[in-house]
């Protein structure tokens, strides 16, 4: 009697582990009061310019209504090659989560040649507090790239619970001509899983899709990417802030040779500087982000 109590107050534990409550419902003007912005050099030698709020605000780099949030770089301005780059936004969250879930409702990702936009969660001193690349790419460059970054002892066994296919429309034009899609991650002490639904994806889970008061990760099929701890103590990583940048060329999307693959004009630097232009549609335009804890 006793131990088919225990049975079932173990069955229904474990079944509940996976369920999450909303916390934050960030959306539209919320984005101010759950972000800060930084303005910092880039630590990646981006030909960037990260302003303040009060910058963002007062020249529309940012922009909430009702129920959009935009994020957007400078689309109007020649930049003098010795000017710190073209103004562009980074946000970092106020709050920290260690065991979370956090929901992306993304209608619109930055595109153009020399964009370097990013969805990232970390947090301590890097990268050994451990950091999960959520959305990013460069150059317009498809597919997203999921990633983990730690100490050097932490590795990824070959075979892992994930789908690892980016889908052709999880990143720039392809994403934004399909509405954009949601972006998901969940971080427990023994996994961190990313998935990615496209607009209009059938398979889109209910809860996701709703941005409702709970969601419950074990329907949500298998991720895209998936970091278990096998043999990597993410258990040991410490809170992480999300944060929201745009960069321009630097370390990665200004290499000569990733740029040069990517079809796009001149140097990636001479691009920046001199054609705002292309620069119109590398904004960002968030629906929602929601965190369950
Ligand atoms: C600011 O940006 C938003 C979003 O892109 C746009 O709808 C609005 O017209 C812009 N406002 C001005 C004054 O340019
Ligand atoms: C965002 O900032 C991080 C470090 O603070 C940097 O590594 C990364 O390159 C930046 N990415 C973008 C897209 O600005």
């Amino acid at each position: 009697m006793h131990g088919a109590v225990l049975a079932l107050f173990f069955g229904v534990s474990s079944a509940l582990a996976a369920v999450y409550q909303n916390t934050e419902n960030i959306v539209g003007a919320g984005f101010y009061n759950s972000f800060n912005f930084e303005a910092i050099p880039d630590p990646t030698a981006g030909r960037v310019n990260y302003v303040d709020q009060a910058t963002a605000t007062s020249t529309n780099l940012t922009f909430a209504s009702g129920d959009k949030f935009v994020l957007r770089a400078d689309d109007t301005t020649v930049l003098d090659p010795s000017s710190a780059g073209r103004n562009s936004v980074r946000l970092q969250s106020k709050n920290a989560y260690s065991t979370h879930v956090a929901v992306f409702d993304i209608a619109h990702m930055p595109q153009g040649c020399g964009t370097w936009p990013a969805v990232w969660e970390t947090g301590g001193a890097w990268p050994y507090g451990g950091e999960t690349d959520i959305l990013e790419g460069v150059n317009d460059q498809g597919t997203d790239q999921s990633t983990l970054h730690t100490a050097p002892g932490c590795t990824m066994p070959d075979s892992r619970p994930e789908t690892g296919l980016a889908e052709a429309t999880s990143y720039g034009p392809a994403f934004n001509a399909n509405g954009g899609g949601w972006y998901a991650m969940e971080r427990t002490s023994d996994f961190i899983y990313v998935w990615f639904w496209a607009r209009g994806d059938s398979s889109v889970p209910s809860d996701v899709a709703a941005g409702g008061s709970t969601v419950d990760t074990q329907f949500w099929g298998t991720p895209s990417a998936a970091f278990p701890d096998t043999s990597c103590d993410i258990g040991a990583f410490v809170a992480h802030n999300i944060i929201i940048n745009l960069t321009f060329c630097g370390a990665w999307a200004g290499d000569a040779s990733v740029y040069a693959s990517s079809g796009c004009p001149s140097t990636c630097d001479d691009f920046v500087n001199n054609n705002p232009s292309a620069f119109s549609d590398a904004f960002f335009e968030f629906n929602a982000i929601n965190v369950y804890t």
